[in-house]
């Protein structure tokens, strides 16, 4: 019998499209993928040739829990000269991508029953790792510009409430959180003695000169509270290497070293190697894909909006788009009606070859999640077939 902890559990919704999918295309069915949160760049020439040489040295081998000391000295001056942040080599410890490190962090942080406070809409794994933790996860509403609404969080608070998990810049909204809203947030994390997990994987893909503020760099008090989370999957398109990280004060980190022990032992040596490289080379790689990734989003943005019944914010960052369908709700085509965004996104997909994922996956309903990290030939081909495809509901 399989256990009732994993019975309770969603299966990520977004890996099981992209499954589909790629089933699909196999079969010769030809889908434009606006479904997968993944860069279509290939990893930087640079980075693989470090990878290269690894193999080539025979540095093959496990490597310390927490990552070696190159690849944490490396982060840690990243953080100090990006985030405005100081930790130490020993207040930062490394997992196979971000996804893991958070895991890990509320494996090492939650008690049972211990409440974790997700501002939603949100990423989909946050809810169902804090419920395999044993923790209960309390979802609030943003705003509805999707900036952080700190009476919401601040009214969800009880004597339970252990971390709050945010992601900016964010997957699904697109949405920055402004420097303020991360000092409210601050100011609450030390009312209420609070943890606050920290998911910045989209750093770098900020846009309009907005600027991304690390909650963890606002005060002494700030970092003590934060468990700061970063990846190379997205700033440098290497999500198949499997390498993220966090900081976070000692203590904790060595709570988590205690689960990383116990779970992966260490992370892929080569990919360490790789993450090294990534963080010492130059950073020009990452600011091309980003304004590529801006021009992207904002191409996107105006031709959704030209589409009759769209009603899409702009991208602040990241590489999404969350439109809003409401308006199809209740709309058929051939006697089906269309009930929600689900059954809008199985229609796009039948009808435009177009995949895109339901808001709801991300508590979002209403919405589609549409990513812009393909080439703009893609995205033109998309937008067409989407247009086309919803001019007859
Ligand atoms: C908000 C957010 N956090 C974390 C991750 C996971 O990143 P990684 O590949 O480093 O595990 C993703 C991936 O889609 C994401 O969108």
């Amino acid at each position: 019998m399989i256990s009732k902890r994993i019975q309770e559990v969603e299966p990520s919704s977004t890996v099981e499209l992209t499954t589909r999918i790629t089933v699909m295309k196999r079969e010769g069915i030809p889908v434009i993928g606006l479904n997968v949160g993944e860069p279509d760049f290939d990893t930087p020439a640079h980075i693989c040739q470090a990878a290269r040489l690894a193999m080539e040295e025979g540095f093959t081998k496990y490597t310390p829990v927490m990552g070696t000391l190159e690849l944490r000295e490396a982060i840690a001056d990243k953080l100090a000269a990006e985030n405005h942040v100081q930790y130490g080599t020993d207040e930062i410890t490394v997992g196979p991508g971000a996804k893991q490190c958070i895991y890990a962090a509320l494996l090492a942080l939650c008690d049972p029953g211990d409440e974790v406070i997700i501002p939603c809409p949100c990423w989909v794994s946050y809810t169902e790792m804090v419920r395999m933790a044993g923790g209960v996860p309390v979802t609030v509403r943003e705003a509805g510009d999707f900036s952080l609404d700190l009476e919401n969080i601040e009214q969800a608070v009880t004597d339970k409430t252990k971390a709050v998990i945010i992601n900016t810049p964010n997957n699904p909204t697109g949405a920055v959180y402004s420097r303020e809203s991360l000092e409210g947030l601050a100011a609450l994390a030390e009312k209420y003695a609070f943890y606050i997990i920290s998911d910045e994987v989209y750093e770098c893909m900020v846009y309009g000169g907005r600027e991304h503020v690390s909650v963890s760099s606002l005060s002494e008090d700030a970092r003590r509270r934060t468990v700061l989370i970063n990846s190379f999957s997205k700033t440098y398109a290497m999500t198949g290497w499997r390498l993220g990280y966090l900081a976070a004060e000692r203590e904790v980190v060595k709570a988590i070293n205690v689960v990383q022990s116990q779970m992966i032992s260490s992370v892929n040596s080569i990919s360490q190697k790789a993450g090294t490289a990534a963080l010492r080379g130059s950073q020009d790689c990452v600011r091309d894909m980003a304004a590529e990734y801006e021009r992207r989003c904002a191409f996107l943005h105006e031709r959704l909006n030209s589409i009759e019944g769209i009603c899409c914010r702009k991208s602040e960052g990241a590489f999404y788009l969350l439109p809003d369908v409401t308006d199809y709700m209740g709309r058929e085509y051939n006697g089906k009606k269309i009930e929600d965004d689900l059954a809008l996104a199985e229609y796009l997909l039948e009808k435009a070859r177009v995949a895109v994922v339901p808001g709801s996956a991300f508590l979002a309903p209403g919405h589609l999640r549409i990513t812009c990290a393909a080439s703009m030939e893609t995205l033109e081909r998309a937008a067409d077939a989407m247009e086309e495809a919803l001019r007859l509901l």
